[in-house]
């Protein structure tokens, strides 16, 4: 059965910025449902398509079906250079991070702390679960997830109480390691959000690599964009966040059109404060309201000064 109930986020923002422009080749990474994608086909353009989930190379194929123009990648985004790809550069590359709505309500990848499922958590096909980290993990590495994933004061506190709690039986289930931070003695931070939520966030990073994968595909993301084109991520939380903000600032341009990372290409910063959802979108979809979109224009100074040299002699 295809789950399909994921409302694209911050759709006008995106489109914002390519506005007017038509027959663009277009890469979004984080095909998710399809619902960006479909944007783009519905107005001409060609989409290629990345993303590690089965539910969602069923919603490409259906897609296909309305969009000929859609070419879809069952991979993780990080290995894009194993890919054999129709556009090799492109006018736009998105990247909507983190999981679905899709994958929220599917209780097999347990991503909720609403619903008792077995511990698991992997939304990427990849080998490792939230059953191995919290059973098998010694404390150190424990203390580095909570640490570092969930940014928990108290990780060294929790990550010696599981150790303790799993030599009498280990935690098989969501609601079981629930009850393992509530009687843990750990103080959580915040009192706006479920207690639950950044020890969630900690196993859902290091189970999907999520950090990595990002700084690795930030790698290689320059050899894929076209002069002009324009690079969008939406990130969900303050490390992902964090990684694009720095990622844009150490390759920005600099005011006499060198590039601050000292290589030929880099670029201009379209969003100087991240976007955000507006109200009434908030409203609708709650999912919205952490979202942040930065934006950057893709320049090359050796391909627009060798362009300016050739014009000169026309
Ligand atoms: C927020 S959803 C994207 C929703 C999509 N923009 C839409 O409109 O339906 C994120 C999607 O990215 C995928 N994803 C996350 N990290 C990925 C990675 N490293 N490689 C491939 N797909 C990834 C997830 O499987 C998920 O389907």
């Amino acid at each position: 059965m295809i789950l399909d109930n994921h409302i694209p986020i911050m759709t006008n923002e995106i489109l914002s910025f390519i506005d007017g422009k038509k027959n663009l080749s277009i890469l979004d990474c984080t095909f998710g449902g399809g619902g960006h994608s479909k944007m783009f086909l519905e107005r001409g353009h060609f989409v290629t398509a990345i993303d590690q989930d089965n539910n969602s190379l069923m919603i490409a194929k259906k897609l296909k079906k309305s969009f000929p123009n859609i070419f879809f990648h069952k991979s993780n985004f990080k290995d894009i250079d194993l890919l054999s790809l129709k556009f090799k550069k492109f006018n736009f590359i998105l990247l909507d991070l983190g999981f679905s709505s899709n994958q929220l309500d599917n209780n097999n990848i347990g991503l909720s702390f609403k619903v008792n499922s077995d511990l698991n958590m992997n939304y990427l096909c990849s080998d490792l679960d939230a059953f191995k980290i919290l059973n098998y993990y010694d404390e150190e590495d424990l203390h580095r997830v909570f640490h570092l994933y969930g940014e928990i004061n108290q990780s060294e506190k929790l990550s010696k109480y599981i150790v303790q709690q799993r030599s009498i039986k280990k935690i098989k289930t969501n609601f079981e390691f629930i009850e393992i931070l509530r009687n843990s003695g750990v103080n959580f931070r915040s009192k706006k959000i479920h207690f639950a939520t950044q020890a969630f966030q900690a196993l859902r990073i290091e189970t999907n690599n999520e950090l990595e994968n990002l700084l690795i595909f930030l790698k290689k993301v320059h050899k894929y964009i076209q002069i002009d084109g324009h690079l969008a991520i939406i990130s969900f939380h303050s490390l992902e966040d964090r990684i694009v903000k720095n990622f844009f600032k150490n390759n920005r341009v600099k005011k006499n059109n060198k590039y601050y990372n000292d290589e030929n290409w880099g670029f201009e910063i379209l969003t100087k404060k991240p976007l955000t959802a507006s109200k009434p979108e908030i409203i609708k979809n709650n999912r919205s309201r952490s979202a942040k979109l930065r934006v950057g224009r893709f320049m090359n100074w050796l391909i627009i000064s060798l362009n300016s040299f050739w014009y000169s002699f026309l």
